[in-house]
């Protein structure tokens, strides 16, 4: 007569909330549309900063959190994402500029290290909008071991840089950094 809680456990095995009260999900960008409408956006959305636990995210996985009221792609790279990114040379990106506001070069290059978080190259934090028209680009897709944005094709390579399709830059890389081993502070 009272099994009326079913549904909710079955949401718990995809679904589980950051202490600071962000969303977070763990399955990819894939399902952000269900995991948006479920928040209470407007408090989250009032937090300039918030803390996020990456001590659970696997190589190779990413998590994706909402930030400011959008997504933000947490990236732990495997050392095969790596040396593909450190091997690109410049001349084959569409755009040059490492889009990092936390390096004090507005105009600094869109090398890997330029990208990736300072001392930790394994983790890529930036934002999950596509610079085309802003669809969420989905994890471990497109060419270039990276995300590939189905709306109009654009291919992001596993620094995070447009590589293919429309999308003019990069995706940014917000103010982030490591408060300890495993926490990450956005903002
Ligand atoms: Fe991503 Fe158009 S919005 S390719």
């Amino acid at each position: 007569m009272s099994h009326a809680d079913d549904h909710e456990g079955t949401r718990r095995d995809f679904l589980y909330y950051a202490t600071a009260g962000a969303g977070v999900v763990a399955t990819g960008a894939a399902v952000w549309p269900l995991v948006n409408q479920m928040n209470p956006s407007a408090d989250v959305s009032a937090l300039s900063s918030i803390r996020v636990d990456v001590s659970g995210v696997e190589t190779g996985t990413q998590l994706t959190v909402q930030w400011l009221g959008k997504p933000v792609f947490i990236r732990h790279r495997t050392p095969e994402d790596i040396e593909y990114a450190k091997g690109v040379p410049l001349t084959d990106l569409v755009d040059t500029n490492a889009r990092n506001a936390n390096l004090p070069d507005a105009n600094a290059e869109a090398t890997d290290d330029n990208r990736a978080m300072a001392g930790k190259e394994e983790w890529l934090v930036m934002m999950g909008v596509c610079t085309h028209l802003g669809c969420v680009p989905l994890a471990n897709a497109g060419d270039y071991h990276g995300w590939f944005c189905p709306c109009h094709g654009s291919h992001y390579d596993a620094a995070g840089r447009i590589r293919r399709g429309p999308a003019p830059q990069n995706l940014p890389v917000p103010v982030a950094a490591f408060e300890d081993e495993t926490t990450i502070k956005l903002g």
